[in-house]
């Protein structure tokens, strides 16, 4: 990827999470993409990079050979929301998952938008969860039959996101 392309992503994604989260999230942004086993994944609109998701490696210590994502962020430019990029950057990217051999995609976020896409809460662990007061914000979605019910225990994210201001839904809502 060059970095012009590195530099769309990073301002979509600013621009998407707005004056509150924005500066954080691009700054995740930039940090995943400097991670060789992050998947990114964007949406083109008008020849430019209209929205754009990621999905980073994570581990139930207990269970590391189930092959299990992060999903974050997902973020779509102010001027193109509303007119289905998301949909496109979920479809796309959960069919590409598939096909890798993906077994579950875990998610933090907005409990209105991920179960349009088969997402649902999940009682695992964050890597943080005495921070997650918003039981329903985090979701999973089960790409390989009975993966998910056997996993249990500690999880851990890559670096970059494993602080504890990224789990604590308090701050979010
Ligand atoms: C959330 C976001 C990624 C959705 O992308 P989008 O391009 O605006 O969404 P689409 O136009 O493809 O809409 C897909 C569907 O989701 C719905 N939707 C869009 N944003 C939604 C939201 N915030 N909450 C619930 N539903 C939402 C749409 O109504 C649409 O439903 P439909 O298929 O029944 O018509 C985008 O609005 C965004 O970047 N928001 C700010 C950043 C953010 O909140 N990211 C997710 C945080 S976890």
């Amino acid at each position: 990827m060059n970095q012009a392309e590195i530099s769309s992503i990073v301002e979509v994604h600013r621009l998407a999470f707005g004056k509150a989260e924005g500066d954080d999230i691009a700054q995740l942004a930039r940090d995943f993409l400097d991670q060789a086993d992050t998947i990114s994944i964007s949406a083109k609109r008008d020849g430019k990079i209209a929205g754009n998701v990621m999905f980073t490696p994570f581990v139930f210590r207990d269970h590391p050979e189930t092959k299990c994502y992060l999903l974050a962020p997902c973020g779509v430019s102010p001027e193109y929301q509303g007119r289905g990029v998301g949909k496109e950057l979920m479809e796309t990217s959960i069919e590409h998952l598939r096909s890798i051999g993906a077994d579950a995609v875990f998610v933090l976020g907005v409990p209105t938008f991920y179960p349009r896409y088969e997402f649902a809460p999940t009682d695992k662990e964050t890597p943080y969860p005495d921070l997650l007061t918003v039981a329903e914000a985090w979701m999973v979605l089960e790409l390989s039959a009975g993966s998910v019910q056997k996993l249990s225990g500690k999880t851990t994210a890559i670096p970059p996101i494993m602080h504890a201001h990224c789990w604590d839904t308090s701050k979010h809502g």
